[in-house]
């Protein structure tokens, strides 16, 4: 039988609160025991429906460890706790002078896009506005590095330096630029992901290595922006960042705008989207008429397109033969799979329909995509993709994230991201409001 509405959500809030280690969430207990980038964003999304002040928390725990240059890591450490490999001391960031331990990589930068929407939907208007403008520069500073650190060349698109920093860990467009990732002297480690999760579920051996190696080079380089840039043997242009932070971008300009007029960080804005939308193009390849990642160092497309060949209407890019071609690429995929949206082509040889992000289909991904389509005005795959959530979230409950294929929970339960989805977009008992479509 369906849950009833408000038992969803009470689970989902649930989920939230007991995930709460007081300012900040984990994503789900033990396979990832400390606050993470965009799951905490995700999550801020979900307290605002309701309690405002716990959201707010939410993005000020997460900006307390911002680096002096901008980057906001990925995974922010304020303890060690041997449930998670690989933790502080792997990555080495202490001697940095810090504010607090954290991993040597950012992740998707989705921030200031949610707090242009916790501000719309505030009751408490003040507090969010002020909040908001706090946290502005912060968020500029952040964009800014993306740029200055990941695209020094001013392709007008971001470089992954290691697959983690794309929040999509293990997708085949990661393999081939992989092969030139040296894994010869990273020596013994012990995974931890795999005593908590089905190891057919995880990553393979084989990228883990990679990972591992990566965050080895990245502290033998002192985690130097520069350094990482000109030597790392991992350099990918991702589509997904690369829409999330221009999306970000016009979210961050329209906050400046209204609450900060004539801030020089509103030009700054506009270099950064000219650029980005100037670059976005890049990434069209057009033998599989998709916008597909881009190995830097080879200039080799990926494999296929993922669901972040999508976002391009959530970045608000792509000419209208590029949309045109990327609806029918979805369409054809909605006849291949149960649950919109695979994370990657479900036509394709390299499609794993549990395997993380080689297919599976996830909420948060889900969310941002369906919110583009709707904004395009392409409502019937847009009903779709939300409508397929919700069945998954009804039907199965807020799992990391799930089979395309028939819906099969997989990975972490009790999962946080999954149940700030359902509160902050799916539940029937939001009112109608903004982005929800
Ligand atoms: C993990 O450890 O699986 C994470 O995705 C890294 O961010």
């Amino acid at each position: 039988m369906t849950p009833t509405v408000e038992r969803m959500d009470e689970q989902a809030r649930a989920i939230l609160r007991q995930n709460d280690r007081g300012g900040y969430t984990i994503p789900t207990a033990g396979l990832y025991p400390y606050q993470w980038n965009w799951d905490s964003v995700f999550v801020a999304l979900g307290f605002m429906e309701f309690d405002e002040p716990r959201a707010w928390a939410e993005l000020e725990t997460l900006f307390d460890a911002q680096w002096p240059n901008g980057m906001v890591p990925h995974i922010v450490f304020r303890h060690d706790d041997p449930d998670y490999f690989p933790g502080p001391s792997v990555w080495g960031t202490d001697g940095l002078d810090l504010p607090m331990p954290t991993s040597g990589i950012s992740q998707p930068p989705v921030a200031a896009t949610a707090i242009h929407w916790m501000v719309d939907a505030a009751r408490d208007k003040q507090a969010a506005l002020s909040k908001a403008r706090a946290l502005l520069p912060k968020l500029n500073a952040w964009h800014q590095w993306w740029v200055d650190a990941r695209d020094p060349d001013g392709l007008g698109v971001v470089a992954m330096s290691h697959p983690w920093e794309s929040g999509r860990d293990n997708l085949p467009d990661w393999d081939a630029p992989g092969d030139a990732i040296d894994v010869r002297a990273i020596g013994d480690y012990t995974r931890r992901d795999t005593s908590h999760i089905d190891t057919a579920m995880r990553p393979k051996k084989k990228d883990y290595d990679r990972y591992l190696a990566l965050v080895q080079f990245g502290k033998s380089k002192n985690w130097d922006p520069a350094a990482i840039a000109a030597d790392s043997p991992f350099w990918v242009a991702d589509v997904g960042v690369s829409a999330i932070l221009l999306r970000a971008d016009r979210d961050l300009l329209a906050l400046a705008e209204r609450l900060i007029p004539g801030d020089t960080m509103i030009s700054q804005a506009r270099a950064r989207i000219a650029r980005l939308e100037a670059g976005f193009d890049r990434l069209w390849d057009s033998r599989q008429g998709a916008f597909c990642n881009k190995d830097l160092r080879t200039g080799a497309f990926a494999p296929a397109a993922t669901a972040a060949t999508l976002l391009c209407f959530y970045a608000g890019v792509g000419t209208p033969v590029q949309r045109t071609r990327v609806i029918e690429m979805a369409t054809g995929w909605a006849e291949k799979v149960r649950y919109m949206c695979p994370s990657f082509d479900p036509t394709s040889g390299l499609f794993d329909p549990l395997r993380y992000w080689r297919g599976p289909t996830w909420a948060i991904f889900n969310f941002m995509i369906g919110v583009g389509l709707w904004e395009a005005g392409e409502t019937g795959l847009a009903d779709r993709v939300k409508r397929d959530t919700k069945a998954l979230m009804e039907a199965n409950g807020f799992a990391e994230y799930y089979s395309a294929v028939d819906g099969t929970s997989a990975g972490g339960d009790a999962f946080s991201w999954t149940a700030a989805v359902w509160l902050s977009w799916i539940s029937p008992s939001l009112k109608e409001h903004k982005k929800t479509g």
